[in-house]
């Protein structure tokens, strides 16, 4: 277990780096869509970057999680879900003529908000005009989010015929005096008729999505918790450390008081004794906040050395090109990255009126480059090599590294630094420290808490 120490030494606000430079530090200023359609030509020149990874945000949700950090649009009228898939297929439509025509699909992920928010027959609708465009590899990887509560057989069925193998059904925590402080009550039952009936159906790759860190949560409750999830025993768990981002708007998060949320010491240890418990039921801890069954495409990947981390957390696919459609969505290629419009409804105007709605973006130095490789290897590996041709400036990175190294949390050895396991806690607070924009920016309140 980490020490008290030195938790409270390094739970600082900090990225959670799943891009770098991360979103608040982009050069917007110098940045344009024509700008980003020609990174996306000279991208896809680059031959794995003909296989696109796709992610499409449906941000709709019928009731809102109080806790919840993603960019979300509750409603109660389903009279929305036309409209919006028309503009996906319309954006699709728009962005694809600045994409190589021989590009294929290898994978895709619908994220949101709920996915399952929209009837089987409009997800139906949008998988099919998406291949209409572009097909899909033979091994293409499709997956998507469900809610519990708005999952019905009918939309596995649905997506299970297109192809679909992979889920993820947000769970959080079955306790049921922090699913009322979150405002988001399901009961385990519901959660295994749905587990069940999606295995039934075909799907081999089935996640769940705990966080620990959430309001009146305890060792006991959530031990409860990580049983009722080992009954289940799902191919992937992602137990995310509950990022308290009140100031962002529309979060929902002052639903309750920073009194009702667990000390950083209670908090790590929720996640310590977490990892014991799936550990000895033969789960593989990967990154920081993912556990997979070793037979599983994520346990793979840590052996085999091919582990990757993008927007969507981490992922099997380091195709050069992640095209991001739907309100907020965020597309990455090896140059710069773009985002979409974060509101709905400027987003469908946008697209309504025949323009991308893309609003921002960031194109790539050299040293962003580099770093952004560094930062890749050790959320996926805890390691990095520092080459002969580093572009880094090597003594201001052992300056801001040496309170880590003197803690005994990471080792500088040659031209390789390593996470030691007892700085495995504190691997974004290592980030940082290769983090060129954070040195002159403080980054209070832009960020969650580290631990
Ligand atoms: C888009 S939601 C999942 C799909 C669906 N909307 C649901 O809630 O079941 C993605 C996941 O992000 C995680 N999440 C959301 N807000 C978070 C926060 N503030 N901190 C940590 N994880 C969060 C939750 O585990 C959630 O299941
Ligand atoms: S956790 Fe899921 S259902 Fe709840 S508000 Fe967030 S995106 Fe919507």
């Amino acid at each position: 277990m980490a020490d008290s120490g030195l938790i409270a030494k390094y739970n600082i606000p900090g990225p959670r780096y799943t891009s770098y430079p991360t979103v608040p530090y982009w050069n917007v200023q110098q940045w344009d869509i024509r700008k980003w359609c020609q990174l996306l030509a000279i991208s896809q020149q680059e031959e794995p970057a003909k296989h696109l990874a796709l992610y499409i945000h449906l941000p709709y949700c019928d009731s809102l999680c109080t806790f919840c950090g993603c960019h979300k649009h509750i409603t109660t009228n389903h009279a929305v879900e036309s409209r919006y898939i028309d503009a996906v297929l319309r954006e699709w439509k728009l962005l694809s003529a600045s994409l190589d025509k021989n590009s294929t699909i290898h994978e895709l992920h619908l994220g949101g908000g709920t996915p399952t928010f929209f009837a089987p027959k409009e997800l139906k609708r949008l998988i099919e005009g998406i291949k209409s465009v572009f097909p899909f590899t033979a091994a293409a990887a499709l997956s998507f989010e469900a809610h519990p509560i708005s999952t019905t057989r009918k939309h596995l069925e649905v997506l299970h015929d297109h192809g679909f193998r992979r889920v993820s059904f947000g769970i959080q925590d079955y306790d049921p005096v922090v699913q009322k402080a979150i405002h988001r009550i399901q009961s385990f039952e519901l959660v295994q008729s749905c587990h069940q009936e999606a295995k039934a159906i075909g799907f081999n790759a089935i996640s769940h999505d705990l966080v620990y860190g959430l309001p009146r949560q305890t060792l006991s409750g959530f031990q409860q918790t990580i049983r009722c999830t080992l009954q289940l025993k799902p191919e992937r768990i992602s137990l995310y450390s509950y990022a308290h981002v009140p100031w962002i708007k529309g979060t929902g998060q002052r639903g309750y008081s920073e009194s009702d949320l667990p000390n950083p010491d209670l908090k790590r240890a929720l996640y310590e004794v977490s990892k014991q418990m799936l550990v000895t039921h033969g789960y593989v801890e990967i990154g920081m906040d993912h556990f997979a069954l070793p037979a599983d495409d994520l346990a793979k990947a840590v052996v085999e050395k091919n582990l990757h981390r993008n927007f969507m957390g981490y992922t099997t696919n380091s195709s050069g090109l992640l095209i991001g459609l739907g309100m907020s969505a965020i597309s990455e290629s090896k140059f710069g990255f773009a985002q979409n419009e974060k509101s709905t409804a400027r987003y469908l105007e946008m697209i309504e009126s025949g323009q991308l709605p893309i609003t921002r973006g960031h194109e790539m130095s050299a040293l962003d480059i580099e770093i952004r490789q560094h930062i890749l290897n050790l959320m996926c590996r805890f390691e990095t090599e520092i080459p002969q041709t580093t572009l880094l400036n090597r003594l201001e990175l052992e300056l801001q590294l040496s309170e880590l190294i003197s803690d005994g949390l990471v080792e500088w050895k040659k031209d390789l630094i390593r996470v030691l396991p007892k700085g495995i806690p504190f691997v974004r607070n290592c980030c940082m420290a290769f983090d060129a924009y954070l040195k002159d920016q403080n980054p209070v309140k832009q960020f969650s808490m580290t631990i």
